[in-house]
């Protein structure tokens, strides 16, 4: 059951995106080792999971894909874990940009999309939460495509896009000059590609291109998308079954 109560000051997207959360929260478990995701959406879930080890003394522990979700989950007292001790995780619960019909997603808007890839390939179960607003018919429209760049091989990784037929933009920080350093200490290029046909070949034509470290292209990794309603119901979307061609830890 979940625990989640309405706050009245809160907008009925933040609503919706808590109440996902919240829920979402619910698939983890006593003796879980959890990957936690970033993004403000992802942050209402860590946030349900501190709540949970206070009065529940659930024990878990979290893997952070961002110095976000890491100050966040320590600032609510959840036991911390790395790759390295736990390469195999039980579920991750992220946040999403876009989501399609299919369950492929765009994510790292936020700008933690390789970290959060990486965790989630090592999860046995991924679930996504966001609020209605994020789904689409078709991903790319009126979204960019993030993709994390080594910043020794911006222009030639943007050259490279811009052959693919894709509009490539740095982000810029705002309470800084210059860039947007990634919690890895490279770029980020915002991509237009328009109405994306294959999100899975885009990932793959794009991951091959050197200097190009990771893409906010999840296609086929979703097993589960909670979505957040403007009546404040949860709809939970499952992944159609596929011949996955990710190679997961747990597949
Ligand atoms: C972080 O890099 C992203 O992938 C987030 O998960 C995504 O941007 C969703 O963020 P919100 O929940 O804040 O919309």
């Amino acid at each position: 059951m979940s625990r989640w109560r309405s706050k009245p000051d809160l907008s009925w997207r933040e609503q919706a995106k808590k109440k996902a959360a919240s829920d979402a929260s619910d698939l983890v478990k006593d003796g879980h080792i959890v990957g936690l995701g970033s993004g403000s959406t992802a942050a209402f879930s860590i946030e349900e999971v501190g709540e949970r080890i206070r009065k529940e003394g659930l024990r878990i522990l979290g893997v952070p894909t961002s110095y976000q979700a890491f100050l966040l989950a320590t600032a609510k007292a959840i036991p911390i874990t790395t790759l390295s001790e736990h390469p195999h995780l039980d579920l991750i619960i992220d946040g999403a940009d876009q989501v399609d019909g299919a369950l492929n997603m765009i994510k790292g808007m936020g700008g933690a999309l390789t970290r959060e890839k990486i965790v989630a390939s090592a999860s046995k179960k991924r679930v996504y939460v966001v609020d209605e607003t994020k789904l689409t018919e078709r991903l790319g429209v009126n979204q960019t495509v993030p993709v994390e760049v080594l910043p020794f091989a911006l222009s030639t990784v943007k050259a490279r896009i811009i052959k693919m037929g894709g509009a490539p933009v740095l982000r810029k920080a705002t309470k800084k000059a210059g860039p947007v350093v990634t919690d890895n200490g490279n770029f980020i290029l915002d991509i237009d590609f328009g109405p994306i046909e294959n999100p899975l070949e885009l990932n793959r034509d794009l991951n091959s291109i050197p200097g190009l470290i990771e893409t906010g292209l999840f296609a086929q990794m979703a097993d589960f998308v909670y979505v957040g309603k403007k009546d404040l119901t949860v709809r939970r979307l499952e992944a159609p079954r596929l011949t996955r061609t990710h190679k997961f830890a747990h597949a």
